[in-house]
């Protein structure tokens, strides 16, 4: 499927690596105008610097997402800078502390909550008025694989994406009228820094155990490529989903959440 984006200004959140990266880079190569946006406004440049050198046209600005204005100023830069705002990709986030419920550290709770699931609450208030006064276009929150099922030592995580899947679904029927379309992707275990960052050894070997490349778990017919055996997915799995879920124009169906069986993880 090709779908022609030129024209289009989409803000990416969580740019400047990982999925993000590669949601922005994908988005830019099919003609938007991306506007990257991360608290690490040096790898967002870095980024951005790479679509303009593939002939894309893409900038940054640093965006704290768990922070109202910020995200306010965020959607009126993409406004200034390039006329409008027609796609939005609410996918900035972190992982947290991995403890018990019992034991979890009250300010890795709030930070988890503002950052994973605030941040899009502030995204969709700011955005969705952008998007209707440019003519329509699509939203796209990431979610996860957690946002469905449970995951041990990470309650504030799978509370967060659990709480955005519920918000997507509750604006994505407000705003299908007005030529808003809102779906929440939920990739599984991709490698990124968020992965590597945040998970022990313990728990990063029980993940790679689930993969084939592990050894300990059985082969799936669903797996069709030798890529897809050999990791967590890699960032590009995740875009290209969100590239699709942007570029669909099912307004019968205005919410999904679109699981990305990414790995044998058994989910
Ligand atoms: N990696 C995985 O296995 C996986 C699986 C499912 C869902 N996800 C989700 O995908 C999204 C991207 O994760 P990733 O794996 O690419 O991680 P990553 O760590 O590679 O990238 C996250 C980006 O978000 C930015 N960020 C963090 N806090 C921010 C804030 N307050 N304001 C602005 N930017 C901020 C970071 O600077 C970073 O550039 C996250 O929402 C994550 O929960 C990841």
């Amino acid at each position: 499927m090709t779908y022609d984006f030129k024209d289009k200004v989409a803000i990416v959140t969580g740019a400047a690596s990982g999925i993000g990266a590669a949601v922005a880079r994908a988005l830019a190569a099919d003609g938007a105008k991306v506007l990257l946006a991360d608290l690490d406004i040096r790898g967002a440049e870095t980024v951005a610097a790479e679509i303009r050198a593939a002939g894309g046209t893409a900038s940054a600005v640093e965006t704290n997402v768990a922070d109202a204005v910020e995200v306010e100023a965020m959607v009126e830069t993409a406004k200034r800078t390039y006329g409008g705002l027609h796609l939005a990709v609410n996918n900035a986030g972190i992982g947290g502390p991995a403890a018990p419920t019992g034991e979890y550290p009250l300010d890795g709770w709030h930070k988890v909550i503002d950052t994973n699931l605030n941040s899009v609450f502030y995204g969709l208030r700011y955005q969705i008025p952008a998007i209707i006064a440019s003519g329509g276009g699509a939203i796209v929150n990431m979610a996860s694989i957690l946002g469905a099922v449970a995951f041990a030592n990470s309650s504030a995580y799978v509370t967060a994406k659990h709480g955005l899947i519920g918000l997507t679904k509750t604006a994505a029927i407000e705003y299908a009228k007005h030529g808003v379309r809102i779906n929440a992707i939920g990739p599984g275990f991709i490698d990124t820094p968020l992965l590597s960052k945040n998970l022990d050894e313990a728990t990063l070997g029980y993940i790679r155990g689930l993969h084939r490349s592990g050894g300990s778990a059985p082969r799936r017919k669903w797996r069709r490529s030798p890529r897809s055996s050999s990791h967590p997915a890699r960032p590009s799995s995740p875009a290209a989903t969100t590239w699709w879920t942007a570029a669909t124009s099912r307004s019968d169906v205005p919410s999904a959440l679109r699981a990305i069986r990414s790995a044998n993880t058994g989910y």
